[in-house]
């Protein structure tokens, strides 16, 4: 048996290594040929733990990573794994995925293969059904169903643990209809992934749940931001313990209760933009989507405020930001709320140095040098007058006064509650405390 992947990104280079690294004959394919390279070299352009030693034990297993596309001509099953980014409207940018479509369609003309194509690419319902099945069968000129499979198989893994949740989902989704190809493809997941258990739906509601999914994840952030936002006006109320309280609740849950400065990242923004978008087209005024959004875009206002306050006024104050990644073990700064507090601060007229263990090259791609970057901790906080705890980098629990002695004015707004309980001889304000 032969595995394609198309797009080498987050979710397609983590199937394609550990698929590879389990023994199945896996082909990644990329149309960007000096990713393709350093991949091949064992190289993954971003940083995700556990990857580059899941790559590495696939390419020992023959894993071949190439920017060829008629090499699917020999394949079983062909997952797309491309982007599916953010237009300027909020509706998402199928460009990459029409352009993959057209491809494989043009390929599986001239193949006897009958593979499987597994959509994982994150698309709007009605996407598979009015796009992506008209394309593929208009340029191979074979039926859906009959001559080829045709799944939706929404993914769920999240950056910094993509390789266990690649191994371990925690739900497998095949949407499509009932076909030869549907039984091959449940019986080749019920192998690889025996202990998950596989839900066989619709195309239209496989699309919808992962929008389910990363709405109601989002849903969990705001409404534990808004509490976080009544706590600090409620003297020594404390929103963990609040979030460890409720989380007990079993109909509750405790994960994605965690407070901070909003969600970010390549998905969750992205994703709820989308589905607020889709709603509207469809008739439905989405209230609850639109309230989390906002609370969620609001949510850096609340650190603005507290500065501006505090060091009377923003313009020419030096102003250190700790951690650019949306959130730790990563490099990706794409739609992080630091980055965009940054760019609220610029606009202020502050003077900005940044840390981050892992994001400074990527964060120099977007403000070049119209902010300050510094490798280590007490270098960003010399003479600044204000520091802001954007990401929760493990390292920066083991700050302590030392490390804070050459701020010219000690002001620490803490947005992940890393410091709480701890004795630093600071300003000190917690998001989610009650001052
Ligand atoms: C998210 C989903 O969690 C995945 O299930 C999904 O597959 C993925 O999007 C996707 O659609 O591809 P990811 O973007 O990697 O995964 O990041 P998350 O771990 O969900 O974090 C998103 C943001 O929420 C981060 O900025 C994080 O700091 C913030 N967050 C998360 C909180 O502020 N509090 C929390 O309790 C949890």
């Amino acid at each position: 048996m032969k595995i394609a992947i198309i797009g080498l990104g987050f979710v397609g280079l983590s199937l394609a290594a550990v698929l590879a690294s389990k023994g199945y004959k896996t082909i990644g394919i990329d149309i960007d040929k000096k990713k393709c390279t350093s991949i091949a070299k064992g190289n993954p352009t971003f940083f995700e733990p556990e990857l580059e030693k899941t790559l590495k034990k696939g390419l020992k297993n023959n894993l071949i990573i190439s920017n060829e596309f008629s090499l699917i001509k020999e394949c079983d099953f062909v997952f797309v794994t491309v982007g599916t980014p953010q237009r300027a409207d909020g509706a998402i940018e199928l460009s990459m995925i029409k352009n993959s479509a057209t491809k494989i369609g043009k390929i599986l003309h001239n193949t006897r293969k009958n593979p499987v194509i597994l959509i994982k690419s994150t698309v709007i319902p009605g996407t598979m059904k009015n796009i992506i099945l008209p394309i593929l069968e208009k340029n191979s000129k074979k039926k859906a169903g009959k001559d080829f499979g045709l799944i939706s198989n929404p993914e769920f893994l999240q950056e910094t643990t993509s390789i266990k949740d690649t191994k371990f989902p925690h739900a497998v989704v095949l949407g499509g209809y009932d076909t030869k190809y549907m039984k091959k493809t449940k019986s080749f997941f019920s192998k690889l992934h025996p202990k998950t258990p596989i839900v066989i739906t619709n195309h239209q509601t496989a699309e919808m749940v992962k929008y389910a999914n990363n709405s109601f994840l989002a849903t969990k952030i705001s409404f534990i931001n808004q509490l976080s936002n009544i706590c600090q006006n409620i003297p020594e109320a404390n929103v963990d313990d609040i979030a460890k309280t409720i989380g007990l609740d079993p109909r509750i849950g405790k994960l994605f209760l965690n407070a901070g400065p909003g969600y970010g990242g390549s998905c969750l923004p992205k994703d709820m933009k989308a589905l607020i978008n889709f709603a509207s087209s469809v008739g439905v005024k989405p209230i609850l989507l639109n309230a989390v959004e906002e609370i969620n875009q609001k949510q850096i206002q609340q650190i603005i405020k507290i500065i501006e306050k505090k060091l009377k006024g923003i313009s020419s104050k030096k102003i250190t930001v700790m951690g650019t990644a949306f959130k730790p073990d990563t490099d990706d700064v794409r739609d992080s709320i630091s980055i965009e507090l940054i760019k609220n601060l610029l606009k202020m007229k502050a003077k900005i140095t940044i840390y981050d263990p892992r994001a400074i090259e990527n964060t120099k791609k977007i403000f070049t040098n119209k902010i300050s970057y510094k490798n280590s901790i007490s270098g960003a906080l010399e003479k600044s007058q204000c520091v802001i705890f954007m990401t929760h980098w493990k390292e920066f629990e083991k700050i302590n006064n030392k490390s804070i002695k050459g701020m010219k004015r000690k002001l620490v707004i803490d947005c992940r509650r890393i410091f709480v309980g701890k004795k630093i001889n600071a300003e000190y304000y917690a998001l989610g405390i009650g001052k």
